[in-house]
């Protein structure tokens, strides 16, 4: 899951040679779940055409100010409420100059002054310009005005000059765009966060095992990296992708994921227990697959570690968040976890119901600690987590 997923973004064309690198930028926003829009101004064709634009972002490209058919669509103050952001990429030495004067004699410009999304600009141009006084002066005030200033990068130029002022390159200017979007609450911080299943061998072929998909731990990872957290995600098996910006171990049993969280939770300041952790294990692991002749086979069952108990009691210093999956008397035997494992907080989920909990895109919650409770009313998992990251940001003062 990315930050950039459902986000809608216009991707502005300002006229540089580098507008060439708009259609892979377009085209790398999409992969990571952006809505994409283009807008060119006038120099802009110049250098790209609109019609490869139009079939990257399968929606037609906008340019004209005066358009009676756009207005009647999608008009210049539409589009500039409909986006979280505007990505002018290239941003000419002139197009920065007609921001800073607040110009809206373009469609680019007027989407700019109307815009209440969060603004960037790549800036492109020969090292000359980039280095003169008045571009410093634009620049800088652009980012008082909280405009967000992506590069430039050093090196040859279109015209053969070396230094700064090239556009970065497509893949960087996306992760910064991502960047764009961290809440930052969680910056400076390490998070551990286990996640999914685990498997307990019975022999080669058999496991014990439960129905957790790793939805619940794989998003808190995604709101963690979102609020600017460094998050190690220790996952069991389960069938997503790594989240962005993690440092994802794939563990199997038990035993696995405490080594790893163990590990992890040495140099880390919180951690969220998220993992459907088998409580049992088989005690002895059949080398080979067991066969079929008995009618019934016994298995002799061994207490797993308690992962989030001992990471809690090893590291005093830790903030310790653990999930309680009840069926029944969810608060009670929440709070009773709360206290037994040694937690800072609990968040307490009920697994008896199909609409939310295990396997569901959508989860209902309480978050509860010594002091406080609140509900979390049925959400997407992708939110819950989000409502999450805040509470620990709350009780850590770091709002
Ligand atoms: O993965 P999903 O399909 O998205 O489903 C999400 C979820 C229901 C798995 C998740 O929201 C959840 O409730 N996770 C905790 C599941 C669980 O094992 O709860 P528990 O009440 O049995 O355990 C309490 C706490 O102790 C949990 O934080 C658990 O990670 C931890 N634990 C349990 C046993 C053990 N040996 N070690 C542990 O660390």
């Amino acid at each position: 899951m990315s930050t950039l997923s459902n986000k809608r973004i216009i991707v502005g064309i300002s006229g540089g040679i580098a507008a060439y690198k708009s259609a892979e930028i377009v085209r790398r926003l999409q992969d990571a779940g952006a809505e994409v829009r283009v807008v060119m101004s006038r120099g802009a064709e110049e250098f790209i055409r609109p019609l490869t634009l139009q079939a990257l972002s399968g929606h037609p490209v906008h340019a004209d100010l005066l358009d009676p058919e756009a207005e009647a669509g999608m008009g210049h103050i539409e589009l500039a409420r409909w986006a979280d952001l505007l990505l002018i990429a290239p941003a000419t030495a002139d197009f920065i100059a007609s921001m800073v004067h607040g110009r809206a004699n373009s469609l680019l410009n007027a989407i700019y002054l109307a815009t209440p999304a969060i603004v960037a600009v790549a800036p492109a141009m020969n090292q000359g310009m980039w280095s003169h006084p008045a571009t410093s002066d634009n620049i800088q005030q652009l980012s008082q005005r909280q405009v967000k200033i992506l590069g430039p990068d050093t090196g040859v130029q279109a015209c053969g000059d070396i230094g700064p002022g090239r556009m970065q390159q497509p893949a960087r200017l996306v992760e910064q765009v991502a960047d764009c979007f961290a809440t930052g609450k969680l910056s400076g911080k390490r998070l551990v966060i286990t996640a999914g299943p685990t498997r307990e061998a019975i022999d080669p072929v058999r496991y014990i095992s439960n129905h957790s998909s790793g939805k619940m731990g794989y998003a808190l990872a995604a709101a963690a990296a979102e609020a600017g957290a460094e998050v190690t995600l220790i996952s069991g098996p389960v069938n997503l992708g790594p989240p962005d910006r993690c440092k994802l171990i794939p563990v199997v049993s038990a035993a696995d994921m405490h080594n790893a969280t163990i590990a992890a939770c040495a140099d880390a300041d919180i951690l969220i227990a998220a993992a459907a952790v088998a409580d049992y294990r088989p005690v002895s692991v059949a080398t080979q697959k067991i066969k079929k002749h008995a009618d019934a086979v016994n298995l002799e069952l061994e207490k797993n570690v308690d992962i989030v108990s001992a990471a809690a009691s090893q590291f005093s210093d830790l903030y310790v968040v653990g999930f309680a999956a009840e069926t029944q008397d969810v608060e009670r035997y929440a709070r009773d976890k709360l206290e037994r494992k040694n937690l800072d907080a609990i968040v307490a989920n009920d697994v008896s119901r199909s609409d939310v909990g295990f396997n569901s895109d959508n989860n209902e919650a309480r978050w509860i600690t010594a002091t406080a409770s609140k509900a979390f009313s049925i959400r997407s998992k992708t939110q819950l987590a989000r409502d999450i990251v805040d509470a620990i940001a709350e009780q850590l003062g770091l709002q």
